[in-house]
């Protein structure tokens, strides 16, 4: 098992839910942490909760939103600790409707320019100091919305499966280069995103139960410590056990269609 004591860390939408979680797990771990968010008060109270405990985390204020945040706020994670070892791309934001119509245009640019842009932005500022260390591991959050229909917002599944489609491509390209690349793809889990939720999906989600924000950092300090693991995307959801279970999403399926040719 790979130790993560004294490496470097960035989570992003670490003020709340998963990525607070996983930013405290971490550096549990003596990870140095970047806790980097729009909501500059939250994301204050995520460093003094880790730093309570006695982690090491500072803060680093970014509105995905702006094309060219995700340099500034890797550049700034390098000056602070010297460089990084860790990418948790985690913010988004989740805006739903109920039918096809009402989501307009710039709800759709919004949610693809956070949820999905600034993920390969995080990407494309953080291989440079990952190289300079040797390696490094990035763990993007998707979301089951990317493997099944998701009717409460186009641009949210589309995003999430685009999330799906660039860690897979990443994967195979990075990894000479000792840089490892998953994707999550949690089921519901218990956080403030939810509160965007339209009534059909929180009612279908209150009979499957949903996750803890800790169940998906436990994923996360896995596959940051486990540097024989393969690129893998995988499922988080809760089993019928009530217990968490974590899932290796394998190769797509293939079926033959006769009578066209
Ligand atoms: N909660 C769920 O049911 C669920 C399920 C599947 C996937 N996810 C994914 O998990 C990740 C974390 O979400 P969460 O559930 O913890 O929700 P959350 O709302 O608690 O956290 C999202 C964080 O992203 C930050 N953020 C939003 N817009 C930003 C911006 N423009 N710039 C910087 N930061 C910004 C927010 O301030 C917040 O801290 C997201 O990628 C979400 O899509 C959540």
């Amino acid at each position: 098992m790979y130790s993560l004591h004294g490496k470097v860390a960035l989570v992003t939408g670490a003020a709340s839910g998963i990525g607070r979680a996983t930013a405290q797990m971490l550096a549990r771990q003596g990870m140095r942490v970047v806790v980097a968010d729009v909501q500059d008060a939250l994301g204050a109270e995520t460093v003094a909760l880790i730093t309570r405990a006695g982690g090491e985390a500072s803060f680093v204020h970014v509105d995905l939103s702006e094309p060219g945040s995700p340099h500034a706020m890797i550049d700034a994670a390098v000056q602070r600790y010297g460089g990084l070892d860790l990418l948790h791309n985690n913010a988004a934001i989740l805006r739903t409707h109920d039918t096809f119509d009402p989501q307009g245009e710039e709800q759709w640019r919004l949610m693809l320019e956070i949820n999905l842009n600034a993920v390969y932005g995080g990407c494309r500022a953080a291989v440079p100091a990952m190289r300079r260390r040797g390696g490094g591991v990035i763990i993007n959050t998707a979301s089951m919305a990317a493997l099944t229909p998701y009717g409460d917002s186009m641009a949210y599944a589309a995003a999430k499966g685009g999330v799906l489609a660039l860690s897979r491509s990443m994967a195979p390209l990075l990894a000479p280069e000792n840089i490892r690349v998953h994707a999550l793809c949690p089921a519901g889990v218990q956080t403030a995103i939810l509160q965007h939720s339209t009534a059909r999906a929180t009612a279908a989600r209150a009979v499957r139960g949903v996750l803890a924000p800790e169940d998906i950092g436990r994923a996360v300090v896995y596959l940051a410590q486990h540097d024989e693991v393969e690129p893998l995307i995988m499922i988080l959801r809760r089993g019928d056990s009530g217990k968490p279970e974590y899932i290796r999403v394998g190769a797509y399926a293939e079926e033959h269609i006769s009578g066209i040719a």
